[in-house]
């Protein structure tokens, strides 16, 4: 099959588009060919071995799985034996290693059936970044009807589905954007659009119950000084910080929480069936639909992954296959 393949890491450029190997469904798995994949700043971090925090889970000398890519949408070519959920010819999406390929495959707690209005390249743009954003707002933000909640980055990959699903939640929904992208924050549904060249969140004196901090460009006592008492600040970033300042900026709120009386948090967001089923609910009835900034044929890949390393992307980019 063809494939996007990396042999070390580094800059999105040294990636290749070669032929390797089919991967081959066994006993859980579902083999998926790719019609589209969704591209998010993880991809590049995959890419390129750095924050150096991330090699954890994409190889410490050299990338472990050699395709990068990890949001899919496709068909089902063969599933293993213990498989119950789908069978060949089922049009799925979902979160899985090695999406920038003809094929790729993961167990079947990973995937979900494709929302039946949303196109392949639709689709293959939501897993990672919708469920990141639901995980936030439901899990750890706990966010409830006519609660206020400010989401930071709102015209990125996780605002733009943040947005949505604080107001399929019931919330009242500021969104920070830049000049740019403020018609388009407002036209997914934020109540109020702040644009960050003219106005600073943190300053105007208005208090949110949750802030959902995609970008984490303020310092934490800015942004509690813009959260209720008991509110909540949940901190997404990982773009800006390398090596020692990269750890200080992990561990800060997890040391500081204890003594705070506002919730300071972090969280890790994993892709599961449940999960995309209720975005798929979400979709179906309406309340959520992707922003696709641009899409890119396979061989494309590294543009791809070099402009959404550029940190301006409007919505999400995806991969057609
Ligand atoms: N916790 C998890 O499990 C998890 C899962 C997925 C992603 N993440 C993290 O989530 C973060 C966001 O990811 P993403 O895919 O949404 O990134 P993205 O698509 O690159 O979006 C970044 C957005 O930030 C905006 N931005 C840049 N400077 C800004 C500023 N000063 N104020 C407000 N907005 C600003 C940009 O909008 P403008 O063009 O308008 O400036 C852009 O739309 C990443 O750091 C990623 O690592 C975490």
């Amino acid at each position: 099959m063809k494939a996007i393949v990396q042999d070390k890491y580094g800059p999105p450029d040294g990636l290749e588009l070669r032929d390797i190997d089919k991967p081959v469904a066994k006993d859980d798995d579902v083999l998926v060919r790719v019609r589209a994949a969704g591209l998010h700043i993880g991809d590049c971090f995959s890419v390129r071995g750095a924050p150096f925090a991330m090699r954890l889970y994409s190889g410490l000398l050299k990338p472990k799985y050699g395709v990068p890519g990890y949001d899919v949408a496709g068909h089902v070519e063969a599933v293993g034996t213990d498989v119950k959920h789908f069978k060949p010819g089922d049009e799925v999406y979902g979160a899985c290693n090695g999406t920038c390929a003809e094929y790729a495959c993961a167990g079947q707690d990973k995937f979900a059936p494709k929302p039946d209005n949303l196109t392949f390249e639709e689709a293959a743009a939501m897993p990672t970044s919708a469920l990141a954003a639901l995980h936030a707002l439901r899990d750890v933000g706990k966010l409830q009807p006519e609660q206020k909640v400010l989401i930071n980055g709102a015209s990125g990959g996780v605002g733009t589905f943040a947005v949505q699903i604080a107001r399929s939640f019931g919330a009242e929904v500021a969104g920070v954007c830049s000049t740019r992208n403020v018609d388009m924050v407002r036209s997914i549904g934020a109540d109020h659009v702040i644009d960050y060249t003219q106005e600073d969140f943190t300053q105007g004196g208005r208090r949110y119950d949750l802030i959902f901090d995609n970008v984490e460009n303020r310092s934490l006592s800015e942004c509690r000084r813009a959260l209720t008492p008991g509110g909540t600040l949940i901190l997404n970033s990982g773009t800006g910080a390398q090596g020692i300042a990269m750890l200080v900026r992990l561990a800060k709120p997890l040391v500081l929480s204890p003594f705070a009386r506002q919730n300071l948090r972090r969280y890790l967001s994993v892709a599961n069936r449940k999960d995309l089923v209720v975005l798929t609910k979400l979709v179906e009835s309406g309340k959520l639909r992707p922003v696709i900034d641009k899409t890119y044929p396979l061989r494309e890949t590294p543009a791809a992954l070099g402009y959404i390393e550029q940190g301006h992307v409007q919505g999400k980019v995806v991969i057609t296959v």
